[in-house]
């Protein structure tokens, strides 16, 4: 109808399409996510996080024998890009399962067990009815959603709202940063009695404050990526190779191709490249490696020297300033992003990505914000 029409335009702004508009706001999302919950350190008071709905329950955390994070989709990605710092601030180990997954083992679930469900809409059957199996097998559970009343955050022990804002495409975009900003604030809240990693601590919170200038820095990429998505729209598949922090980056950049674009798409695991992948290498298709500045530089360094000695279609993405180092001699395109905190770098990362899979969307021709035979949020198994 003309009235329906009418709150469309509205909704969206300035914007065609609510996936486009999604990753637009993702300084303004990122900054409501982390409002009140980052406290600047006075002259002595150190830099500390606060999150209300956990603080009760952080001695409990600290106690438990794993973290186990439970997710579908986006969410699970966003889980697995934090799982590095959790790992690390906690000295918990962290133990990543796909809910459905868990749900067909029955996987072993521990009184011990702190498990962690992240959903964006706080409503997908899957990840309700792990939480359900979690909740029965003793684990403390706790919920990472973006819907204040939701199944999950009701059924949760306790949680923390990602406060993104609605989000409409059927494609995730700002609530994974979002998600993942806040289990890098829980980690943080983890490890906050930990004087060694003090240090550590304070850093990543000063990157958390500036990440919403570093996503509008990044955002301005999108020229680039439009031109990219123009070379590479009549490709019948992308393999993106990532590790470390940016194994999740490679994951949740095919699921976008996949999911909206209609491309077939990969993300890869650098280290398992030459248990396999390799074999696919050829001078036609397209590869994309995530080799931004962190400590699995040198690998990622190597990863690409093998697969240009086998010819690959390279596209690199590295931190700005670094082109030369991984650009092949001029020889492959590259994407340059603004580095930040080693852990934080996922958020900046995914964003060029976002971009490239809505162009390649858009000149493909498809519906960008209803793909075909998906749904915002899957209710039923
Ligand atoms: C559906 C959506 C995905 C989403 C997944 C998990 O498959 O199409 O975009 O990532 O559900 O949704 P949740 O609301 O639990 O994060």
């Amino acid at each position: 109808s003309v009235l329906e029409m009418e709150v469309e335009q509205i909704n969206k702004g300035n914007y065609e399409h609510y996936m486009q508009k999604e990753i637009h706001e993702q300084p303004a999302s990122l900054t409501t996510t982390m409002r009140g919950r980052l406290i600047r350190g006075g002259s002595c008071k150190a830099k500390t996080v606060l999150l209300g709905g956990l603080k009760d329950h952080l001695k409990t955390i600290r106690r438990s024998r794993r973290i186990v994070f439970v997710g579908c989709g986006t969410s699970y990605n966003a889980a697995l890009a934090a799982r590095p710092i959790v790992e690390e601030l906690s000295g918990i180990p962290v133990t990543m399962e796909i809910a459905s997954d868990l749900l067909d083992r029955q996987g072993l679930i521990y009184r011990e067990d702190t498990a962690v469900f992240v959903s964006q809409s706080g409503e997908t059957a899957d990840t309700f009815q792990a939480l359900e199996y979690a909740k029965e097998n003793g684990a403390l559970c706790v919920g990472i959603t973006n819907t204040v009343g939701s199944a999950i955050a009701r059924k949760t022990d306790c949680g923390v709202h990602i406060n993104a804002g609605c989000e409409i495409g059927v494609a995730s975009t700002k609530a994974y940063t979002s998600q993942i900003v806040v289990m890098a604030m829980l980690a943080l809240a983890v490890g906050d009695d930990t004087i060694s990693s003090q240090q550590r601590r304070e850093a990543i919170i000063d990157g958390l404050l500036d990440l919403p200038n570093k996503v509008r820095e990044v955002l301005k990429l999108d020229k680039d990526m439009k031109d990219l998505a123009k070379l590479l729209m009549n490709e019948q598949s992308l393999l993106v190779f990532g590790r470390g922090y940016n194994y999740a980056t490679a994951l949740e950049c095919a699921l976008k191709v996949k999911e909206v674009a209609l491309m077939h798409s990969e993300g890869i695991l650098a280290g398992e490249m030459k248990h396999g992948p390799l074999a696919l290498v050829d001078e036609n298709l397209p590869i994309l490696v995530i080799a931004t500045h962190d400590a699995c530089f040198s690998k990622q360094q190597s990863v690409i020297q093998q697969l240009h000695a086998r010819k690959g279609h390279l596209i690199v993405m590295c931190s700005r300033g670094e082109a030369a180092a991984v650009g092949l001699g001029g020889s492959c395109r590259v994407i340059e992003v603004p580095q930040v905190e080693d852990c934080l770098q996922p958020v900046i990362n995914i964003i060029p990505l976002q971009l490239l899979a809505y162009h390649l969307t858009i000149l493909r021709g498809f519906n960008v914000d209803q793909p075909r035979n998906l749904a915002k949020s899957v209710t039923t198994q």
